[in-house]
């Protein structure tokens, strides 16, 4: 089969298709001629779909992508610059959660949204572990407390050890500083031999984070969770990724108790202009 099939009847010969393929493999063998593609080009091709996804007359199929499958982008449902600026700079890191599951659904429909942040390559390799149950959230923070408490015993770092001491103390003491008391947690994970595979998913987390945000959710990046996920023997046993997966990221979620009233101010960007 052809990597591309191409309806002649609705095929303006508009060569946009080809003006748009990152890898450039769709060609044009004369004036007027019709989309082909170049040698080898099922080999380079990293199935975006954006050649299906940009022809105006839905002309172009790709494999298995038809331009009728295609969720049609609509512009009345796009928010204006100023919303997305609001949104943007209101989103907060929740730290103060609701005693209160989301439901599955939510949780699967936040990361069928952020499944559509961009990938290196396309290659669409963030996987993903749901701490569903409320229980199970508090044990792993236990199990990063433990690690904490044998970091203490190692560091020189006398600043950290404070705060070291200060989140075992509230630990013990009841108060969850790791989870939060957060019903959920989300883990991406990846192969670990994916160059990008952090940067995508740190991106898909960015993308469920503010779409979470406009569901009424709150979330809050767990960067100890994510460091104990990396570095201790018992949280890697107890997340029990894929073998040759690391998790790349992790993010709290569940219903804010408090609502934010305003925005605090950010350091002046530092930008070099050439
Ligand atoms: C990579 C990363 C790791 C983080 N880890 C934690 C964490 O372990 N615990 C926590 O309470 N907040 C954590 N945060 C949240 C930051 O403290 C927060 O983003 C920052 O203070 C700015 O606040 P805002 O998110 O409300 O704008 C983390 C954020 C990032 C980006």
């Amino acid at each position: 089969m052809n990597l591309i099939q191409i309806d002649k009847d609705k095929c303006q010969r508009d060569r946009i298709c080809g003006l748009e393929c990152p890898g450039k493999l769709i060609e044009f063998r004369g004036k007027g001629a019709f989309p082909s593609t170049i040698e080898n080009a099922a080999e380079f091709c990293i199935r975006c779909g954006h050649c299906v996804a940009v022809c105006p007359n839905g002309a172009l199929t790709l494999e298995n992508i038809s331009s009728e499958q295609l969720l049609r982008l609509d512009k009345n449902l796009l928010p204006g610059p100023e919303q997305v600026r609001h949104m943007l700079i209101s989103r907060r890191s929740i730290r103060t959660y609701k005693n209160k599951i989301v439901k599955r659904e939510i949780l699967e429909d936040l990361i069928g949204i952020a499944q559509y942040a961009p990938t290196g390559s396309n290659k669409q390799q963030v996987y993903w572990l749901v701490i569903e149950d409320p229980a199970e959230s508090n044990r792993l923070a236990g199990l990063v407390v433990d690690w904490m408490k044998l970091l203490l015993e190692q560091t020189q770092d006398e600043a950290l050890s404070r705060r070291y001491q200060r989140i075992i103390k509230a630990w013990d003491n009841g108060v969850d500083r790791i989870c939060r008391q957060a019903p959920h947690v989300i883990v991406a994970h990846a192969p670990e031999n994916i160059p990008a595979a952090g940067t995508d998913c740190v991106i898909a987390l960015s993308y469920l984070e503010l779409a979470a945000y406009s569901q009424g959710l709150g979330t809050c990046w767990a960067g100890y969770f994510n460091s104990a996920a990396n570095f201790y023997p018992p949280m890697q046993k107890a997340l029990n990724l894929p073998e040759g997966h690391r998790s790349c990221g992790a993010l709290l979620i569940g219903y804010p108790v408090y609502g934010y009233q305003r925005i605090p101010t950010r350091n002046a960007a530092q930008i070099i202009w050439r």
